[in-house]
């Protein structure tokens, strides 16, 4: 049986008004702009007001992504919403917002992939479209990070912000086609990167509150960074590998936003020139499930790509998890 095709026809991203600058953070931890922008290529993050909640975020990404895809919500046959920041453990966000936009015929799941969760819901949506069993996905990627972030903890608190992405993802073209999506895990080092209350094996507690166990931890932030440029730069080579593609044939590297020293050791590695890299972490920081919509909508809205122009899409995060894909621009859908 022939596979679908599988296309990302549409991508849309929403950011929060509020701005918050390193010099905003001079004033509450022992930092300074010069650390931050030095050591993570960061100048400021947007937070969400107070009564914006991720699934609001959510909403207004796939209000954007429905209608530059000219579909109306009752086409969507699924709700796939990444997050590590959802309004409630549950119900699920994606519920949330299937009620808020009126998508009443799809079905609705979470994502809990971290900062990779992008590419693990982009391999969720490929698979369903592929074996025929949907049409139309809406993955949306929303996070309030600022919601858990601990604002005494200058390790953390400099690298996140809020934000939301969305795709309608469907059978048919033109738009971004979907090539070879890998993902991988390693739960070995989980407590590296993680939230550890509020859960079953912290439920909250006066004293999980006193410990400041419902704020994102970074144990050893070094650890991490290696970790994720060895990831990444294996998940690069193997999709490279998997595809038959070399470094020639990356028209724009898009990568998760974490740091850009990280950005930049493997853009080098995949010798893909900064010019041709989007990084979008300097205004918006690292919004985790986030990152790599909002850069593809910042690529797209450029308008530079040219037809078949190839993205190498790289991801790591909290679990660890990671993944890699490989985008081509068609302007017009190919059948089989
Ligand atoms: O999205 C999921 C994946 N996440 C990541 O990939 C994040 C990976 N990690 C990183 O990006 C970097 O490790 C950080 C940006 C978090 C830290 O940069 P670093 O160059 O690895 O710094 P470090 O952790 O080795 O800390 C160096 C120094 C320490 O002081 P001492 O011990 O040398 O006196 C820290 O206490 O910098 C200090 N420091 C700060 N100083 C000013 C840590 N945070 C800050 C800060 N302002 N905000």
């Amino acid at each position: 049986m022939a596979h679908q095709n599988v296309y990302i026809v549409s991508n849309s991203s929403y950011v929060p008004k509020g701005v918050m600058t390193n010099q905003d953070f001079e004033k509450m931890v022992d930092t300074s702009d010069q650390w931050i922008h030095s050591r993570t290529g960061i100048r400021e993050r947007r937070i969400a007001a107070e009564d914006e909640s991720t699934s609001d975020m959510g909403t207004n990404a796939a209000l954007k992504a429905l209608k530059a895809a000219k579909k109306r919500a009752d086409d969507i046959d699924l709700i796939l919403v990444a997050t590590l920041s959802p309004d409630f453990i549950f119900p699920s966000t994606a519920c949330i917002i299937q009620e808020k936009i009126g998508a009443s015929k799809s079905a609705a799941m979470d994502i809990q992939a971290a900062c990779s969760g992008f590419l693990y819901g982009l391999s969720v949506a490929k698979a369903y479209i592929q074996s025929g069993t949907y049409n139309n996905i809406l993955l949306i990627s929303s996070e309030k990070l600022s919601a858990i972030i601990d604002y005494e903890d200058r390790n953390t608190c400099v690298l996140f912000g809020d934000g939301a992405a969305a795709q309608v993802i469907s059978n048919e073209g033109p738009g971004l086609l979907v090539g070879e999506v890998l993902l991988g895990a390693d739960g070995s080092q989980s407590e590296l990167l993680c939230m550890q209350g509020g859960g079953s094996r912290n439920p909250a507690s006066i004293e999980t509150v006193k410990q400041r166990l419902h704020y994102l931890k970074m144990t050893d932030g070094q650890a991490v960074f290696k970790t994720a440029i060895k990831k990444m730069a294996e998940a690069g080579s193997r999709i490279m590998q998997k595809a038959n593609l070399t470094s020639d044939d990356i028209a724009f590297f898009v990568p998760h936003q974490a740091n850009l020293r990280i950005i930049e050791v493997l853009a080098k590695k995949f010798n893909v020139p900064m010019e041709r890299v989007v990084t979008t972490l300097q205004k918006y920081g690292n919004t985790s499930a986030s990152t790599i919509g909002i850069a593809l909508d910042e690529l797209l809205q450029r308008k530079v790509l040219k037809e078949d122009d190839k993205l190498l899409l790289l991801a790591f995060g909290s679990g660890f998890t990671w993944g890699s894909a490989f985008l081509t621009f068609k302007k017009e859908d190919q059948h089989d």
